[in-house]
């Protein structure tokens, strides 16, 4: 088969909340791509759970983890690109970063527990930016919660209509196995988790066929009335739908048992969109264009301290990408050559001569590059949707050791263009607030800035809601809301005015007192 070069390439996200199946999802995708041979390769690269207050195990796994950052590999003529996501309780603004450098999603629901709290949130950002989702059920050999009630769930708590293109044949201990409404095929489900290609797949076009109770007995009458109900229910599906991030898909199977994920994958391929225009400050960039164009969206800081070298993750998002071509940064007006970017493949890094959009190529970097830098043949322009979102935990930054306040300064500054947490200046007092998504990310600050830089700092707590980004066209209510909050203001990096809401209420009351500001959770909008 030969597709054009962007029109094979899909590039996404497997997300969940810790625990739902994601690592096992990843891996057995990866045998089914041929990029890994063994179950566990990736597996035994996942922070463990038992870690979520050691950090120092998540420096350990910093390291190896880079090298699962992108993993690509080819399927039926498709060039995949998964790009991971940190999967540990206290995920980081990273993750988030990384959704905005996929073009589609896949969420992963544990069907004992349902919709979770960081796929809620991970689905906001999906939902943000009308990433197309596909849902995966995991766990069907497992008892769980009956299908209707567990995809009414999904849609009112990640606000998404869904359309289920499989359908389980009883769950648990009694799990028959799926059907494949989307290619008319029953798979027999047999639980001896093995690692291959299942082989147990019959072909039923029409389910009302005496052939199908051969296998789904007792539940033939059941699963019968249950498709009935599912195609009066739901709508035909529809591929736009999906596309335009109104419709998910949903797929029951268990990675585990390596169940559901073939087909998954198969159906993947072919209705995940390929890399989508991007948008500029200029203009919108088509995948198409012959001139090469990236945007930074994830930076990776060395482990040695001695060395601080880092990668920084390029997506490319149109044109194709040369090694030792130069290419202009565009915020530092530099033009940079890249002798050794490299590739992912699951256990293994290597140097790419080229690579075309929806790839992501590892440039390294001696501290040139920032989350959102652009990178082009020579235009002048700046990727938009590479926005910051509002951390969910502050704490106050103090030096700790007088003789490095400059080292202090150097250490947050750099790790905050990495990505590992935001750093806003108080208007009223000029103190610096750092803010995360997860407690932990504290703890890393603190050790890398003491280990990478020679700095001490310490924290003090501050308690606030959200920071919230504001528009408005009304100057002068903006100009009474600065005087009335003037204690609750702050810059954030960029120099942008943000508002430190304390509680949920204190916005709630900015909203209705101040009807012409906007209030944004994210820094663009
Ligand atoms: P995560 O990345 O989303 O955090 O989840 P992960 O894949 O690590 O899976 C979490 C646990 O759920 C693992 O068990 C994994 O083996 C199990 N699991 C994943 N898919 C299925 C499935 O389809 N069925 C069943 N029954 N279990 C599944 P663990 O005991 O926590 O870890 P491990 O000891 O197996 O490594």
């Amino acid at each position: 088969m030969s597709l054009d070069e962007v029109k094979r390439r899909r590039t996404f996200a497997i997300v969940s909340h810790p625990d739902a199946g994601k690592t096992t999802l990843t891996e057995k995708l990866l045998l089914f791509g041929g990029a890994i041979h063994v179950a566990g390769a990736v597996k035994s690269n996942k922070i463990k759970k038992t870690a979520t207050s050691d950090f120092m195990e998540i420096e350990r796994q910093r390291g190896i983890s880079v090298s699962t950052s992108v993993m690509e590999f080819e399927h039926n003529g498709y060039k995949v690109n998964i790009l991971d996501t940190p999967g540990h309780q206290d995920f980081a603004e990273d993750t988030y970063r990384t959704l905005t450098a996929v073009d589609s999603v896949i969420i992963v629901i544990d069907h004992a527990k349902g919709v979770e709290t960081q796929t809620r949130k991970l689905m906001e950002v999906c939902r943000m930016r009308k990433t197309p989702v596909i849902v995966f059920v995991n766990k069907l050999d497992r008892p769980g919660n009956d299908p209707f009630e567990l995809l009414d769930e999904i849609e009112k708590e990640l606000k998404i209509k869904v359309r289920p293109l499989s359908w389980p044949i009883s769950q648990g201990p009694t799990f028959k196995g799926v059907y494949n409404l989307f290619e008319q095929k029953l798979f027999l489900f047999s639980g001896d988790d093995k690692q291959t290609v299942s082989d147990d797949i019959i072909e039923i076009k029409d389910i009302h066929s005496p052939e199908l109770d051969k296998y789904t007995k007792p539940y033939t009458q059941k699963f019968l009335e249950e498709i009935e109900l599912v195609n009066e229910v739901y709508p035909e599906f529809d591929i736009n739908t999906y596309l335009s991030g109104e419709v998910a898909p949903v797929f029951f199977g268990s990675a585990l048992n390596n169940f559901g994920v073939k087909e998954l994958l198969d159906c993947f391929v072919q209705i995940a969109p390929y890399p989508r225009p991007t948008v500029t400050d200029v203009r919108t960039i088509s995948p198409f264009e012959d001139k090469m164009t990236g945007f930074v969206f994830k930076i990776f800081a060395n482990m040695d301290p001695n060395h601080r070298n880092r990668i920084a993750f390029l997506k490319i998002c149109s044109g194709k990408f040369e090694r030792n071509k130069p290419y202009l940064h565009v915020g530092l007006n530099k033009t940079f050559r890249f002798s050794s970017p490299n590739a992912f493949l699951a256990d293994k890094k290597s140097i790419v001569e080229f690579a075309y959009p929806g790839d992501i190529v590892g440039l390294p970097d001696s501290g040139n590059f920032k989350i959102g830098d652009t990178l082009t043949e020579g235009e002048i322009l700046n990727f938009k949707g590479i926005p910051s979102f509002s951390p969910e935990l502050f704490r106050y930054v103090e030096n700790a050791d007088p003789l490095k306040f400059k080292q202090l300064a150097k250490g947050i500054d750099q790790l905050t263009d990495e990505g590992v947490a935001q750093l806003f200046t108080q208007k009223s007092n000029g103190r610096k607030i750092i803010g995360t998504v997860g407690a932990l990310q504290f703890d890393v600050i603190q050790y890398r800035l003491e280990h990478e830089y020679g700095a001490k700092c310490r924290y003090e707590n501050f308690s606030l809601h959200k920071a919230c980004w504001m528009e408005t066209t009304n100057k002068s209510q903006l100009d009474d809301f600065r005087i009335r909050k003037y204690n609750n203001l702050a810059l954030d990096k960029q120099g942008r005015e943000v508002f430190l809401a304390d509680s949920p209420y204190s916005l709630q009351m900015a909203i209705e007192k101040f009807p012409d500001i906007k209030f944004h959770f994210t820094s663009e909008f």
